[in-house]
């Protein structure tokens, strides 16, 4: 797999070996406005920087003689078997970048053996990403206003063999993203003249569009049918955001969902005990990618103390500038029990939708893989903390 998707993917600027050089390619290839979409943040974007800075923080502490020749990059996460702890973090209108997005980034997912959490404002309902799951694939929503359109889509999730539900808790509005604000991006995107230019300029992904470039939320056409074409953030007769939405809500989903949920948007032990006291089974440590409050700290820096402030029986995971495989390691080390990823993936998805994004998981795969080897920590389950800290005892 690897052999072909760098074969698909070589590049006039010289061989993509690192993610960083798929967001060069995919700068190339995507309008400003989209590359943008992607890739920017709130405010000073200070958040951003500071979630793939601190990775570069935390040393590793190598040990030497160990038998590294038989290695391994399984483990499970809330149960579920996953090849790599590294899962496809939800991210909401990937038609943006093209047309059969969604499914792209999920049978990639699949064939690399990880877990595909799907966005409540993916282009493609529940049933058909089920239908095309080739691995384990959860659902992402919102609290809504209307309990009546979380019932609709967690009853939906339930019949189409769902186990997991991902419940975003850092967007009681949408923040100010001012690259989007500059570039007039909006949803669906403005007809300007200069996002006519930039689709000129780049036909190629114009062309990926072909036959379907408005952005859909294809999971509340049935629920609201009004809303399928949809503008801006409004959508099935409720919003995309709740400003009013406490954790009473998440105890109330928790008496409606058997199965597992996951709460995403932690960056304190106050919201990670309260999350828990609410029925959440595991957490994410995760600040948006930097798109909702400039200004938080990364997700890296905090993590070791929510994993201290829940009990052991509580997963953790942790997403926000995950760039590379000893990435993993670090956050791996310092208790994640597996990291997601957002934009490198549409990364790969622009280098060359599925092919694109199975060469960037298998960029992390190799990488965390060899960093193992190196590390001396053959398994998962070796990787503690004394990787990233010298002074703790190994186990
Ligand atoms: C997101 N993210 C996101 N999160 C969520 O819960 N629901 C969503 O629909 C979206 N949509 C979305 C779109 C785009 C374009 C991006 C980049 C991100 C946030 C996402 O799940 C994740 O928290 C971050 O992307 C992780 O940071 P990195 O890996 O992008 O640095």
């Amino acid at each position: 797999m690897s052999s072909n998707a760098s074969r698909l993917l070589e590049d006039p600027m010289g061989p993509v070996v690192s993610v960083a050089d798929y967001r060069r390619l995919a700068r190339r290839r995507l309008p400003k406005f989209v590359f943008d979409f992607v890739d920017g943040g709130a405010g000073d974007e200070t958040t951003v920087r500071a979630n793939t800075d601190a990775f570069a923080k935390v040393w590793l502490h190598p040990h030497q003689q160990v038998d590294v020749s038989k290695r391994s990059t399984s483990t499970t996460v809330l149960g579920q078997d996953v090849k790599v702890p590294l899962l496809l973090a939800p991210t909401g209108l990937q038609r943006m970048v093209r047309r059969f997005a969604d499914l792209e980034a999920l049978r990639a997912a699949g064939e690399a053996g990880t877990a595909y959490v799907m966005s409540s404002a993916s282009a493609f309902t529940i049933e058909e990403m089920a239908d095309a799951a080739t691995g384990p694939l959860w659902f992402q929503l919102y609290l809504w206003r209307s309990r009546e359109a979380i019932e609709h889509v967690v009853t939906r999730a339930r019949a189409a063999g769902i186990s997991t539900l991902v419940v975003t808790v850092d967007v009681p509005m949408v923040g100010s993203r001012e690259r989007d604000r500059r570039n007039g991006m909006s949803i669906p995107p403005r007809i300007t003249p200069r996002n006519i230019y930039e689709g000129a300029r780049h036909p190629r992904w114009a062309w990926q569009l072909a036959g379907g470039p408005e952005i859909t939320f294809a999971n509340f056409t049935s629920f609201a049918p009004a809303a399928g074409g949809m503008a801006l953030m409004t959508y099935a007769n409720t919003e995309l955001t709740n400003p009013a939405s406490q954790w009473d809500d998440l105890r109330w989903l928790r008496d409606l969902w058997p199965g597992s949920i996951v709460v995403k948007g932690i960056l304190t032990v106050h919201d990670a005990v309260a999350a828990v006291e609410a029925g959440a089974d595991a957490l994410i440590v995760s600040n948006h990618g930097g798109r909702q409050l400039d200004g938080v700290p990364a997700t890296l820096d905090v993590l070791p103390h929510i994993v201290a402030g829940v009990p052991d029986h509580v997963e953790v995971l942790l997403d926000g500038g995950v760039r590379r495989g000893i990435d993993v390691l670090r956050a791996l080390a310092l208790g994640a029990r597996a990291v997601l990823i957002g934009r490198p993936y549409w990364w790969g998805l622009a280098a060359g939708g599925q092919a694109g994004v199975s060469g960037v998981l298998d960029v992390y795969r190799t990488e965390l893989d060899t960093a193992m080897a190196l590390c001396g920590r053959p398994t998962i389950s070796s990787v503690g903390r004394d990787l990233v800290d010298p002074g703790v005892p190994s186990r």
